[in-house]
């Protein structure tokens, strides 16, 4: 069986339609419960569930043969994998934000707060400015609100998130989309089950809108 890792979350589910519409249905997937695998031993896939910055990581180190993970993870980790597939879903950006009012002051470093610091570190960089990135793990838009930071580096994909938190964009980083990827060994030995999978994949791509 071809292990696939999935994004847990919506992302997730939005794929995993796609890869049942290519033909890779697994109905226990389907089902409301907490496993976190799944096998369609007649489609020959077993899938999984795995936070969506993890996906990388099992894919680069074969415990997964393939699987979707978002470009900004991509940029971040820079894994050792083949990128195989856009998939032109879970489309947001990677973008500078910060208080509505907020000047940068090139005298000063810059302070960064952010999940994507290898992102903001090259985005700063190829600009010459100096900064001081502070990792932050999640709710990242209240890092200017209390003043820990003067900007974050964050996904916006509906800006809800920033208007909400009197915060808005500054500058767009990169576009981001779902990638599918694959494993170099796997992608060596079973080609053509990975490729029957992408070409399927690719077929249902704009059938799944956002
Ligand atoms: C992401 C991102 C923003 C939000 C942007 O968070 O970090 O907080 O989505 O979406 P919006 O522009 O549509 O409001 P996510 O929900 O992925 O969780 P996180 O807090 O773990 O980053």
């Amino acid at each position: 069986m071809l292990n696939i890792a999935l994004p847990k979350g919506r992302l997730g589910e939005k794929v995993y339609r796609m890869f049942a519409e290519a033909g890779f249905r697994c109905p226990s997937i389907e089902e409301e419960n907490r496993k976190l695998t799944f096998e369609s031993p007649e489609n020959g896939v077993r899938y999984f569930w795995v936070k969506p910055s993890d996906v990388s990581v099992y894919v680069e180190r074969g415990a997964a043969d393939i699987g979707v993970c978002g470009r900004d993870i991509l940029l971040e980790y820079v894994p050792d994998i083949y990128e195989l597939l856009d998939l032109k879903t879970g489309i947001c950006r990677m973008a500078v934000a910060g208080s509505v009012g907020f000047r940068d002051d090139h005298r000063r470093t810059l302070r960064v707060a952010t999940k994507f610091s290898r992102i903001a570190a090259d985005y700063y960089a190829s600009l010459g400015r100096d900064i001081d990135i502070i990792h932050l793990n999640g709710s990242i838009e209240l890092a200017p609100i209390l003043g820990l930071s003067d900007v974050i580096v964050d996904i916006v994909e509906t800006g809800t998130t920033l208007k909400e938190n009197g915060l808005h964009e500054l500058e767009t980083i990169v576009p981001v989309s779902a990638r599918l990827i694959a494993n170099k060994a796997s992608y060596a030995f079973r080609q053509d089950m990975i490729l029957n999978i992408r070409n399927g994949l690719e077929k249902q791509i704009g059938g799944s809108k956002q």
